[in-house]
């Protein structure tokens, strides 16, 4: 499964992408604003880290807008990925892009029949959000694996990129529902290499070696 950072904070991806094993940025409106900062001068800073996908959020909601939008963003850089909403006019630019090339990643989907639509208007990427759907009390991870089982029935080549993950059970969960990307925050990367009993365990080695030399 490959692992994109949900982050438009600069030391968060170095930090992450020095990891070694870093394969893509999501951004959002929302995150970039965290930031305050130019939002196309960011994107260049980003992509001059990280090569992989690196996903730009469009802010219009009608299909010209959007593909204006992705022009200006798309010239920024190669690995720059097109982010547009799950609504009727968002996979009408999804087609448009798609069929002249442009990647696209179709996000805030919260039902399967969304991301059955997007993968035939050539989504490069859809993007469930299962965090927001387990705050009300629904299941993110039966999501990903409904895509999964349609996404397999029919053959689509659409990624499925886990999103607004919450936790390290949720990355575990997604891995097993066959989610092909997960977006994770800073927070919960860290999470993943370290364990009490790995430091305790390596702790007692090193005493141990210690006492062994004398
Ligand atoms: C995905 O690309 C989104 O940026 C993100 O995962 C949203 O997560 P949130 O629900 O934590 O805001």
């Amino acid at each position: 499964m490959d692992i994109f950072i949900d982050t438009a904070n600069l030391d968060e991806i170095r930090q992450a992408n020095d990891m070694g094993v870093l394969d893509g940025v999501t951004t959002n409106p929302s995150l970039v604003a965290k930031e305050k900062v130019d939002f196309h001068k960011r994107l260049g800073e980003i992509c001059e880290i990280v090569s992989g996908p690196v996903s730009a959020e469009v802010v219009s909601v009608d299909h010209d807008g959007m593909i204006r939008e992705a022009n200006a963003l798309t010239k920024i850089a190669d690995n720059i990925v097109i982010k547009l909403p799950c609504i009727v006019e968002g996979l009408k630019a999804c087609k448009t892009l798609s069929d002249r090339g442009v990647r696209v990643n179709m996000t805030l989907c919260f039902q399967s029949l969304q991301a059955m639509l997007v993968a035939k208007a050539g989504a490069f990427l859809v993007s469930p959000f299962l965090g927001r759907i387990d705050d009300i009390a629904g299941d993110g991870v039966q999501l990903i694996s409904e895509i999964r089982t349609i996404y397999d029935n029919y053959g689509y080549d659409t990624r499925i990129l886990a999103a607004s993950i919450r936790h390290s059970k949720h990355l575990v969960d997604v891995a097993k529902a066959g989610a092909d990307v997960a977006t994770v925050p800073f927070s919960v990367i860290k999470q993943m290499m370290s364990h009490p009993l790995t430091d305790v365990g390596l702790e007692k080695f090193l005493a141990d070696w210690k006492k062994g030399q004398g």
